[in-house]
Parts: C-alpha cells; sequence; structure tokens
C-alpha cells in the first residue's frame, strides 16, 4: 500500500477537496462528528478534530470483520479471550491482567466510578485529555488540576505534591492529549511507585504505538505489581474508533474490581473482536500508518516553521501549535473550508490542535492555513 504521493498531486487533489465540500452543520457542532451523521457523510469532509487514523482499517480487519458478520446472531463470549491473550503474550502478562471495553473509554469511567471519582478527590494534569477531565466535571469529582510545566509536560513534582492522603487517584495521559508530550520514563516510573502506595494511578497510553523516544510505556510495573491501571485504544492507529475496542492492563486485584463495575454482557460486538485481533497483528499495516504519519507531521513543521508558528514536538498523530488570532473565528474559517479541527484556549493564548491526516487532507489543511493565516 502506498501512502504517500508527490508535492503536486498532494496540493492538486487538496484543492478539489477544498473546493468542492460544504461541511454541514450538524456535523460542525461536535468535535466526534460522526455522533449525528451517518459516517459516510464524512468521506468529503477533511477530518483533522479527533486523532483518528486517516488510512483507516487494516486490510486484514476488514476481511475479519465481513467473515463474522455471518455469526453476528450469537453473542460475544463475555471474556474475549482470543484478543485477551493476544495482549497478555504480547505484553508479558497473564489474561488475568486484562479487561477489554468499549474503547478506552468505558475502561477509564468504570475505573474512574471504582476507584472513588464521584464526589471523591482526583488529581490530573492541565491541559490534559479533554474528555477525560469533562468525565470528572460531570460526576462531580473534586478536581486538583496541577498546570502542565513550561515544555507543556506534566510536572510530576507538583502532581506529587497535590496527592494528599484523601485523593482517590491521579490520572496521567501519556503521551498527553492535546500537548502530545511525553514524560522522562524514569521519573514517571518512580512516581508511579511512590504515588501508587498512597494512591490508584490511572496512566492512559492512548497514542503508545506513536510516541517516540524516550517514550515509554510503564506496562512493567504492571508485571512488578505495582498500584497502577494503563489503558489503551485501538481507536488511534489502528483506525477502529468507530469498532470501539480498548483495554486496561493492571494487577488482578484491580481487574477484578474494575470488572465489578460492568455486567455480565460483552459489551464489545464480534465483528469488533475480531477487526481488533486481525489488526494486532497485521504489524506490516501498522509500520505503514506509523512512517505515514511521522510523514505528515515531519512536513508539517516544515511548514509551521516556514509561516513562524511555534509548536510543541508531537509524540502523537496530532500537532499542537500557537496562533495568533481568535480561536473560534479561526474554527469557523476553517469550517467554511470543510476543514475540521480543535482549538483551545492554554495560558490565555489561542492554539490550534491539528490530527495527521492523508497528504491529500494534509495538503488542504496546509493550503488554508496559509489562505487564513490565523
Ligand atoms: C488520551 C485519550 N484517551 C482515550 C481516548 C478515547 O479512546 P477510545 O476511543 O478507546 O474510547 C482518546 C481519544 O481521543 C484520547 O485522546
Amino acid at each position: 500500500m502506498s501512502l504517500s504521493m508527490d508535492r503536486r498531486q498532494w496540493l492538486k487533489s487538496s484543492a478539489l477537496v477544498a473546493a468542492s465540500l460544504a461541511l454541514p452543520r450538524d456535523l460542525a457542532a461536535t468535535p466526534h462528528a460522526a455522533q449525528s451523521a451517518h459516517p459516510r457523510d464524512l468521506q468529503d469532509i477533511v477530518k483533522l478534530n479527533s486523532n483518528e487514523n486517516p488510512f483507516g482499517i487494516s486490510p486484514k480487519a476488514r476481511e475479519a470483520i465481513v467473515e463474522a458478520a455471518e455469526f453476528t446472531h450469537y453473542y460475544p463470549h463475555p471474556a474475549y479471550p482470543e484478543l485477551v491473550d493476544l495482549i497478555a503474550r504480547d505484553n508479558d502478562l497473564t489474561s488475568d491482567h486484562i479487561m477489554l471495553g468499549a474503547g478506552s473509554t468505558e475502561l477509564l469511567c468504570l475505573a474512574g466510578f471504582r476507584f472513588g471519582a464521584q464526589g471523591g478527590k482526583v488529581v490530573m494534569g492541565d491541559p490534559s485529555y479533554f474528555d477525560a477531565h469533562d468525565f470528572y466535571v460531570r460526576v462531580g469529582a473534586d478536581l486538583r488540576l496541577v498546570p502542565l510545566n513550561e515544555a507543556f509536560e506534566h510536572d510530576l513534582d507538583a502532581i506529587d505534591r497535590r496527592l494528599t492522603w484523601d485523593v482517590n487517584h491521579v490520572y496521567i495521559c501519556n503521551p498527553n492529549n492535546p500537548t502530545a508530550t511525553v514524560v522522562d520514563p524514569s521519573a514517571l516510573r518512580s512516581f508511579c511507585e511512590e504515588a501508587g502506595r498512597r494512591t490508584m494511578v490511572f496512566i492512559d497510553e492512548a497514542y503508545h504505538d506513536l510516541a517516540l523516544d524516550p517514550y515509554e510505556s510503564m506496562v512493567d510495573l504492571v508485571r512488578d505489581g505495582e498500584n497502577l491501571i494503563i489503558f489503551r485504544t485501538f481507536s488511534k492507529i489502528h483506525g477502529l474508533a468507530g469498532a470501539r475496542v480498548g483495554y486496561a492492563m493492571a494487577k488482578p486485584e484491580i481487574i477484578e474490581q474494575i470488572e465489578e463495575m460492568s455486567t455480565n454482557f460483552a459489551p464489545i460486538s464480534n465483528l469488533s473482536i475480531r477487526a481488533a485481533i486481525a489488526s494486532y497483528e497485521d504489524t506490516e499495516f501498522l509500520d505503514t500508518c506509523r512512517a505515514a504519519n511521522h510523514e505528515a507531521r515531519t512536513h508539517l513543521y516544515t511548514t509551521l516553521d516556514r509561516l513562524g508558528y511555534f509548536y510543541v514536538p508531537s509524540h502523537t498523530n496530532f500537532v499542537l501549535f500557537r496562533i495568533r488570532r481568535d480561536r473560534r473565528e479561526v474554527q469557523q474559517e476553517f469550517r467554511d473550508r470543510s476543514i475540521m479541527l480543535r482549538t483551545f484556549t492554554i495560558n490565555d493564548t489561542p492554539w490550534i490542535r491539528v490530527s495527521m491526516g492523508t497528504p491529500e487532507q494534509m495538503g488542504a489543511f496546509e493550503e488554508a492555513l496559509e489562505a487564513i493565516a490565523p
């Protein structure tokens, strides 16, 4: 599969994309735009707002879905043994260390409820994963937000100082969304060991497959029996955001406690499970997507440098950069060109977070960037 094209092709196709599109109102209304639309309606939109895989799913996952369609009248096995074993083997854990969920969001919520989010004290970085923050606010958590440091990374010392005896858990997103930064692995490892004696530690590794050095997963601490839960997802590099598959890794006692919060009925469909298994094993597809993401990111850096924008070097499939104009106006101007992205206010300054797309999509985005000059 070839994911790259030369710059001339890129710009030509991007001009076509930009010229032919108008973004329907309901799609513009929400960051997760598929909520109110048939996914087909998204095809013509330059959708760079949810950090999905722009190349779709592995051909092997597609085949697996078609094959599994025949068995959709059966309920899934509630323990999903095949996928659980695959993940356990790959991470040098046992199946008792793994719990699957309908996206990592389901698991973050179940674990959140189990470990005292409702009305209890929770510590997290700021800014960090917006939907986790939103969940904590909605369930009435007493949130302690700890500003990131000057490098836009989690400030582990400052977080540690906020971990009083009555904190129910700490949530750390690594790589962090929306800054795309990682924490120094040895500092994070020491933090997890120390903090885990006082409270439960959540480590959200949604972008694990895309991170660059010096990133390291904290999964070895799960093996060592520390007090932490790692969350991962098939929604990013695997391109299975619409299939809703995620997993948590923790020592068996912790997994049992999260499982107490769920029902006996399996929340993930047979189709999604088969797709996830096929994708997990399709290392060629994953390598190709990783390389294409790297290429898009490098190309964007060159453009941002040329246009004089400050950006945060990214360990993910999105890039955060500072703009000079009102963020809502800018977001609207991109929407008028059928380009969806996210904007944030961080330290009283407006920023754009743009997901890496196909070369065509990135061409359309970069062209719009030059025209809109945010
Ligand atoms: C940090 C982080 N965690 C979790 C999720 C959600 O993952 P899922 O689709 O598995 O629910 C996202 C999605 O953007 C994310 O950025």
